[in-house]
Order: structure tokens, then sequence, then C-alpha cells
């Protein structure tokens, strides 16, 4: 299994270019089932886009890579099933059912995969499916999704607003018979981004300022789109946490300020200097890190739990006590105790850490628990005295295209090693 060898001690700096977002391109690779011929760019070079790919190509669909650009034919889309080894690759391949069920009148997939952040459930998926018109049984471990005839427009209440459930029923409600309204819909960028796409393939998807999507459907969409993946905002927010501990001085090219509200001040409250600008963020370290006092995790446009952990390896750093609040998942504290590993004074309760900050951190052999957890355990290497061996790396090459060669275009100390 490969492994990171980080030595701490180094200063970021220089610049990098920020990705196409994960949590876009995973939602638009499913939603592309509806459109025969789809090219889409920045789509970033990750092992959950592979695995995207590969339920595309299990439903009959033809891809082709050139550079970050991902080329699909899915104009002969033949199965509805997708077996269990593929749907366990990730969480979010749980988004094709949506997809599947509208284009091919119904489906038979497993449950999804993906971190282990406390029980996942898929409850809203499946009754907004259900107020569609599709029934659903399941068998053996397997979901039997039929409809009788044609998805049906409907209203849909959703009781917390669910990313992966608000693009389930966005993507089945494209080509359903009539209107439909999604209220407490999830708003992230990547959502608009959703829309955007589903909108160049002939959809009508409009969404208001509280975040109300409506959705007229439609027949038939054009069967060929272009669209461009967003920048990854949790990229650029964990490059963000590498300047910070490492008092270094970096600019990340194609990283939106626009997307970042909830968390570039944080970065200012901990002394650093954040300047953005249509080219990207800017960010200088300080050499007194303050401890930012209370971040709590909420749904967008609040500050975003996959942030959580990056930012509290900085936390670890800094002078003074934060209190972190993690409301989205319940066990998205699991590199604290690899954290704590490296010297971090950092006690949990439930859904509280109280992260007391030390002058410095210490080289160990550590191991990824999770993507964002994983990346945190770097960001805290990069300021640790002395080397520090992160184990099982499969975990952080989900979510972040050449993390490692990024850090060394920074200056910093990383080697991949298998
Ligand atoms: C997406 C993101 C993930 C991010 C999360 C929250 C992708 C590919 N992944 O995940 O990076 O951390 O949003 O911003 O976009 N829940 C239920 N029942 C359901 C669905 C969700 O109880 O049917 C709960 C979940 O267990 C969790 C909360 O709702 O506690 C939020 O989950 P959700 O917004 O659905 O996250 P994902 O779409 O899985």
């Amino acid at each position: 299994m490969s492994k990171y060898i980080i030595e701490g001690g180094k200063k970021a700096q220089g610049e990098i270019v920020i990705n196409g977002a994960k949590n876009s391109a995973l939602p638009i690779l499913s939603a592309s089932v509806l459109c025969n011929k789809c090219v889409i760019h920045n789509c970033p070079g990750l092992t959950d886009v592979k695995a995207a790919l590969n339920i595309l190509e299990h439903l009959g669909s033809k891809y082709k890579i050139e550079g970050n650009t991902v080329i699909l034919d899915n104009s002969n889309i033949v199965n509805n099933n997708i077996p269990d080894d593929l749907m366990r690759e990730m969480r979010s391949s749980i988004v094709f059912m949506g997809a599947v069920i509208s284009r091919c009148k119904g489906a038979e997939i497993s449950y999804p995969g993906g971190c282990e952040l406390g029980p996942r459930p898929i409850d809203m998926h499946i009754s907004a499916m259900k107020k569609f018109g599709v029934s659903i049984e399941e068998k053996g471990g397997y979901l039997e999704c039929k409809v009788k005839d044609k998805l049906k427009g409907c209203v849909i209440n959703l009781p917390f607003p669910s990313v992966g459930a608000t693009e389930n029923a966005m993507i089945a409600a494209v080509n359903a018979d009539g209107n439909t309204t999604i209220y407490n819909s999830a708003r992230e960028p990547e959502i608009l981004d959703l829309a955007d796409f589903l909108n160049k393939c002939g959809a009508e998807i409009s969404i208001d300022k509280t975040g109300t999507i409506y959705i007229e459907g439609v027949k038939k969409l054009c069967g060929e789109a272009e669209h461009t993946v967003i920048s990854d905002r949790v990229e650029a927010a964990t490059f963000l946490c590498a300047a910070a501990v490492t008092k270094g001085e970096i600019m990340l090219k194609k990283a939106r300020a626009e997307h970042l509200t909830s968390v570039l001040p944080i970065f200012e409250e901990m002394g650093c200097f954040v300047k953005s600008s249509s080219e990207g963020i800017y960010i200088k370290g300080t050499e007194n890190l303050k401890a930012p006092k209370l971040i709590r995790t909420m749904p967008y446009p609040g500050f975003p739990t996959d942030m959580q952990s990056p930012l509290m390896s900085a936390a670890a750093v800094s002078d003074g006590t934060s209190v972190f609040v993690e409301n989205i998942f319940e066990s998205r504290y699991k590199h604290v105790a690899e954290l704590t590993r490296m010297g971090a004074n950092i006690k949990t309760e439930g859904k509280v850490a109280i992260v007391t900050g030390v002058p410095h951190l210490h080289g160990a052999v550590t191991r990824c628990t999770d993507l964002r957890g994983g990346a945190a355990i770097c960001i805290a290497a990069l300021n640790a005295e002395g080397i520090t061996q992160v184990n099982e790396i499969s975990h952080i090459e989900r979510g972040y295209e050449n993390f490692d060669g990024k850090l060394k275009a920074l200056g910093l100390e990383i080697k991949r090693e298998r």
C-alpha cells in the first residue's frame, strides 16, 4: 500500500492551479446518463472519478479521457443495474439512481460505499424517488426500482438539505412528466454547477434566492452538451491550511473566493493575509497563528464539513483554544487520534472537539482515516518536527489530484512510496 513520507518545517511558497471539483464532477457524470454525447472539461483525475466512469462503462457508455477532459458517448446505455462492487467504490454512486431510473424506466442498485463518517443513510434519496412514482423494493441487499410508465413531476420537501438527495431529485425531475419543486434543497456551488450542466443539456431548471429548485420536465434533452466543472473549493481550502501551518505565501490559481465566504474570514481571524482576485486566492501566513474561536459545520453557505479536519490541523498549531462543532456527520473526528499521536492537544465529546494549540507537532507513523482526515494529517505533518509517515493514502487519492506533486511544487518535502 502506498504512503507519503513528509518532512515538516519547510515554508509553502509559489503557485498552483486548483483542479475541478470532485463534488461537481461526480454528479455531473451521473447526470450525463440522460444526455447522449457530453464533453466535460476540468474533470479532476481522481480514483472516485474513475469509479464513476467504471459505472458508466458498465451501463453501456463509452468514454475517452484527454488530459482533464472526459468525452462521453452515452447513446448506448443498455444496463440498468449497478453491481455491488461498483456501488461500494464510493458514496456518490447513489446519485446514479435518479439518472438510471429516468433513462431506463427502472434500476437495480445496491447500497453505496464511501468514507466511514458514521451511518450514512439514503432514506431521503429513496423517499424522493417514491414521490416521482417509483416503487422501490429491497431484495438481497439490492434496491429494485420500478416505474410504471414515466416519472411524474412532484413537490419534494427535504427534511434536511442533503447534497446527494437534492442532486438525485434534480436529475430525476429533468425528464419527468410535469413540474417538480424541491424545497429545503442543498445550495452548495456544486448543486448550481449540476443545474448549469443539465440546462446546457436542454433541461429547464431554475433556482430562486431561497434555494428552492424549480424543474419543468422536458420530453428529451438535446443529446449533446459541453461543460467545464467549477474549481474545487475543498482542495483550495486544504492548500490555504498548508500555507497557514507552514507560515508560507502561496497563490491558488482558479480558486473562487465567492465559494469560500464562510472560510476565508477564518484565515483572517487566524492572522493570515488573504486577497482574492479573478485570478484566484493569495494567502500569506503569519509567524503567530491565532486559534480560530468557533467552527460550526453547517450546510452551505455555512462552514463546510469537508474543511473541518484540515482546519483542525491548523488550529492544533495555533496560539489559543478552538471549539469545533461538527453538525453534518456523526463520526467525523477519526483524524483526531492520528493528530494526537503527532502531539496535538484535542479532546472530543460527541459533536464537539476542543483544540488547544501547541507550539509544534512531531513526526509519527500515521494512517489516513478518510479522505479529508487524510489530508488533515498531511497538513499537520508539514508543520511537525521530523518525519511523518502517512499510510493508506488511497483515501487522499479519491479526492485530490496529484496531492504530493502540488505540495512539492510549493517547495514542501513529500515523497510518495509504495
Ligand atoms: C456530499 C459531499 C460530501 C460532503 C457532504 C456534506 C459529494 C460527492 N459529497 O455528500 O463531500 O461532506 O455532501 O456537505 O458531493 N443523510 C441522511 N439521509 C439521506 C441522505 C443524507 O440522513 O438520505 C444525512 C447524512 O448521513 C449526513 C447529512 O445527511 O449526516 C448530509 O449528507 P449529504 O448532504 O447527503 O452528503 P452527501 O451527498 O453524501
